[in-house]
């Protein structure tokens, strides 16, 4: 009922040139899927994204959006931007941006209302940091981030929302959730949704698990019932790797 997605989270990597040549390989290479590909390359990259992969069964999208439709905000770029550039996705509230940027809920919950605003999916993302797993907190910690970054986003259709939990010690470590840990928490993820935008919608939405996954793993965090597919860094840089878990996937 739910497609799986995998989706490469490129962050500040690949010049466009270079993201040129990659997405013609995929887009040669890629095999029959049932599952969905998407990548999320800088901002200069999407021009080419279009140009390469546009009409082509990967979709891909932005690493980030303002908060701002339009007006005098230097360096910012617009979710009106991203749609005109044929973004299907875009993720907000990445740790990397909550950590090194200071966004807060209340800014990660108007780039989403944003990215609604003109039909892009937003891909939110949420996770604990260390502490907060080793206090034994993390579900309520998680749970109050996701609630807390959808404060006063009225209830989109169950496919136009995507979340990503991504435990913050996870990124980018080689220590990836185990399966079950993952599956408790996408649970947990799935409840709150249901409680807030309906049953209905909590059986539909999409949670992605992302940190430290790659061609071993993933096929036993996609084995659990509540993961929908993954959020993948690193390993989404490597042609060779990204088209593995494509093939996982399936
Ligand atoms: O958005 C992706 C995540 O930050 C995961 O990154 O796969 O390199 O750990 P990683």
């Amino acid at each position: 009922m739910r497609r799986v997605l995998v989706a490469g989270n490129w962050k500040m990597h690949k010049v466009p040139s270079e993201a040129r040549v990659w997405l013609a390989e995929l887009k040669r290479l890629l095999p029959p899927l049932d599952s969905e590909a998407a990548v999320l390359p800088a901002f200069p990259i999407l021009p080419v994204a279009k140009e390469v992969l546009g009409g082509s069964q990967v979709a891909y999208g932005a690493q980030d959006v303002s908060a701002h439709r339009e007006g005098a905000y230097t360096g910012e770029v617009s979710a009106r931007m991203l749609k005109d550039l044929g973004c299907r996705y875009a993720i907000v509230g990445h740790s990397e941006r909550r950590r090194y940027h200071g966004e807060t809920d209340a800014l990660v919950a108007e780039k989403a209302k944003r990215l609604l605003e003109e039909g892009i999916t937003p891909i939110l993302c949420v996770g604990e940091p260390l502490e907060v797993r080793e206090r034994g907190e993390a579900v309520p910690y998680t749970l109050n981030q996701l609630l807390e970054s959808l404060r006063g986003v009225e209830p989109p259709a169950p496919e136009a929302l995507v979340v990503a939990y991504e435990p913050v010690w996870a990124i980018g470590t080689g220590k990836n959730a185990t399966p079950s840990d993952a599956e408790a928490m996408h649970r947990a993820l799935r409840q709150a949704l249901s409680e807030r935008y309906g049953a209905g919608f909590g059986e539909r939405v999409r949670i992605l698990y992302g940190g430290s996954v790659n061609p071993k793993n993933f096929a036993d965090l996609l084995s659990q019932p509540n993961v929908d597919g993954g959020l993948v860094g690193g390993a989404s840089l490597e042609l060779e790797s990204f088209l593995a878990l494509l093939r996982i996937a399936g």
